[in-house]
């Protein structure tokens, strides 16, 4: 047995730390808020308002509505000041990596197919679950340059209020969901508008794999730093869970779950404003657009977690 929370076999290990995770844990989307007068330069007391919120909810949403919202720096350099350097650069993001989620307003167009860029809803999930273990997407950033006319909320749960919401219902699924083979998600197949890097897997003149199958864990723990991480969609297609009957139970719960926690914060990102977390759970709610209100956040995605010792640490050659 370890003393990782995280193991079934320590009970009091997990009981003494899920009683300090509800008692610390965030009942307001409020108390998540905290005020930057310029994130791309945290002063230490910033950066301490930011370390308590995330290590209560691994999350903290910053407030500067004095800036001009339409600036990619500001996530960018707020994100390095917290350790997000490994940046994601998947083939819809924009040259310097970071992905302009807007309604793309163009039918048959590749953005156009995929949901994010659209003004559907989208469900529960954490970003990049469909990406290899090896490329696992730990830290994640959104910021909001111009909010909807109406809609658009992001509905918000730490995962670790999920795991323990899980065990609390029966440990076995929180096992089921550990088992490296719980989701599968099928290798998408692309006809166009692919990067070179893709282009080199094509199986023909007209298919190719955009993306090859991939399954893992639901919650997976690091072996060297001892966090939790969670893969998860709520989608139902494009994606296969273990068909035993705990699995399927596990899924079934866990859904549940994220229909009713009393844990959830919601949110409405206004411009200026973005969420800094470690790939928590989160939700959009469907919006519509005016010519002065139309919706576009900048997402990044990262290979690495939230850090506060950067400013306390002697600066490293990149
Ligand atoms: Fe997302």
């Amino acid at each position: 047995m370890s003393d990782s929370p995280f193991d079934l076999a320590n009970e009091s290990g997990y009981r003494a730390w899920r009683a300090a995770k509800l008692a610390a844990y965030p009942r307001s989307v409020d108390e998540l808020v905290v005020p930057l007068a310029d994130p791309r330069h945290l002063s230490a007391d910033e950066l301490a308002a930011l370390e308590s919120r995330c290590a209560r909810a691994n999350m903290a949403i910053y407030s500067a509505p004095h800036l001009p919202a339409a600036d990619k720096s500001i996530p960018k350099l707020l994100g390095q000041q917290l350790g997000l350097t490994r940046l994601e650069g998947n083939y819809l993001a924009d040259e310097d990596g970071l992905s302009s989620i807007t309604p793309a307003g163009v039918t048959g167009s590749v953005r156009g197919d995929f949901i994010p860029y659209t003004h559907k809803p989208i469900n529960w999930h954490t970003d990049g679950y469909y990406n290899a273990l090896d490329r696992r997407i730990l830290g994640m950033t959104l910021h909001c340059a111009q909010d909807a006319e109406s809609g658009g909320e992001n509905a918000l749960l730490d995962h670790e209020i999920a795991y323990i919401q899980l065990r609390d219902v029966n440990p076995d699924y929180v096992a089921a969901l550990m088992q490296p083979d719980a989701m599968t998600i099928p290798a998408r197949m692309d006809e166009s508008a692919l990067s070179p890097r893709e282009r080199e897997q094509s199986l023909g003149p007209n298919q190719t794999i955009a993306r090859p199958e991939q399954s893992g864990p639901v919650f997976a723990v690091d072996p060297d730093a001892g966090f939790l991480i969670m893969r998860y969609t709520a989608r139902t297609r494009s994606i296969v869970w273990k068909s035993d009957a705990v699995t399927q139970a596990a899924v079934k719960t866990l859904a549940d779950i994220l229909a009713s926690s009393e844990y959830i914060l919601t949110t409405r990102l206004r411009p200026g404003m973005g969420l800094v977390c470690n790939n928590v759970l989160h939700t959009r709610s469907g919006f519509t657009d005016s010519p002065d209100h139309r919706r576009l956040l900048y997402r990044g995605r990262y290979y690495d977690r939230l850090r506060f010792d950067l400013a306390k640490a002697p600066v490293r050659p990149q």
